[in-house]
């Protein structure tokens, strides 16, 4: 999608639900403070700017999950969204029901004790879209079994209290099997589809003719695609393995050729894509609000992209090897 053309921000129908959401989300795991995952602390003072910033924005699109900060994330949202008195209306506000991160337990009850906070941070009655979040953590078995994660997500929707059912996590097979149930509005895949990696081509195949909205998270491969690989050389939440690294080199060095900052290229590469629902950015500073939305829209020459496809790949999992906790989720 082209977003030079004004300041406003397009719309579209998130899948088949009713909710209207821009080519943008703004992402809110770094803003819970997070600094085993990020590497810095975001303060509060800082985190609820930023949230202020998002809310006046043209992007109408907000993501977050019971386990960002364990509950800070969230509970900063609270505050500011009692400022605003409540989500403001035409905000979409998602957020995701987890595990308990201190015993790893992901039984129906603990999902059911996940919203319940959720509700109570936020200070809301309702939530509009939740997410089964990072279901690896347990198996395709217990998260569908009666009583388990999704029949108590299923509950809460038939109660009213939750509008709209999605999934995210990493696996790409399983968030293709949880899609498949037909249980979910919307699927999160993360750090899967960026110039650097495009193993969630499978997911978005099967997603979208579904109906079943998909939404691109982390297109800066959590930070290396937007700092550059010489100033940040993670990827996925880990260090980045060499031959990693030298094709995140080798796809700045097209963009400095062509004269466009590679976080636009890292950007555009999944808000241009058609199947994508919207984008979510993760930013910690109100400036970034800002600075998203110009990268959104600078003018980029179509040969770049063909030029840019030598750098990513198609096979192997970003996360593995993977640090225990270290992912945002
Ligand atoms: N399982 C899941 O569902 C899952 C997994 C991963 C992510 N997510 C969602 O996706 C969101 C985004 O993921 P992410 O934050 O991990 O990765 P990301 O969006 O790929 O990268 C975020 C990083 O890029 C930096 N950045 C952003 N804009 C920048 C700019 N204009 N210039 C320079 N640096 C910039 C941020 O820095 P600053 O902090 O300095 O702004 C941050 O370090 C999360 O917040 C979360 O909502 C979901």
């Amino acid at each position: 999608m082209d977003l030079s053309g004004s300041d406003a921000l397009p719309r579209r129908p998130l899948g088949s639900t009713d909710l209207l959401v821009t080519p943008l989300c703004i992402g809110c795991a770094s803003l819970g403070s997070m600094p085993e995952t990020f590497g810095y602390v975001v303060p509060e003072a800082q985190a609820l700017v930023t949230l202020r910033m998002a809310f006046r924005s043209p992007i109408n699109f907000l993501d977050t999950a019971a386990s960002y900060g364990d509950g800070e994330s969230e509970r900063r949202l609270g505050l500011v969204l009692k400022e605003f008195r409540g989500v403001p209306s035409g905000y979409v506000l998602s957020t995701k029901a987890d595990r308990n991160l201190r015993t790893g337990d992901f039984c129906g009850d603990q999902v059911r004790r996940s919203v319940e906070r959720s509700l109570r941070l936020l200070g809301l009655d309702r939530l509009q879209l939740v997410f089964l979040h990072d279901p690896e953590h347990t198996t395709f078995e217990e998260a569908m079994a009666p009583g388990g994660p999704v029949a108590v997500l299923q509950r809460f929707k038939e109660e009213g209290v939750i509008e709209h059912l999605g999934v995210a996590g990493g696996p790409i097979d399983l968030m293709i099997r949880y899609v498949e149930t037909g249980a979910f509005e919307a699927v999160i895949t993360h750090n899967r589809l960026t110039l650097l990696n495009r193993t969630a081509e499978p997911l978005v195949d099967f997603a979208t003719p579904r109906g079943v909205a998909v939404l691109n998270a982390a297109p800066y491969g959590g930070g290396i695609l937007a700092r550059g690989p010489d100033a940040f050389a993670r990827y996925a939440y880990q260090n980045a393995p060499p031959d990693l690294l030298a094709r995140a080199r080798g796809a700045a060095e097209v963009c400095r050729r062509y004269d466009v900052p590679l976080a636009a290229a890292a950007l555009q590469f999944s808000v241009r894509d058609a199947r994508i629902a919207s984008t979510i950015v993760g930013v910690s500073s109100p400036e970034r609000i800002a600075e998203t939305l110009a990268l959104a829209r600078f003018p980029i020459p179509e040969p770049m992209w063909a030029e840019l496809d030598q750098f990513a790949t198609w096979e192997g999992d970003p996360e593995r090897p993977r640090q225990p906790g270290s992912s945002p989720g």
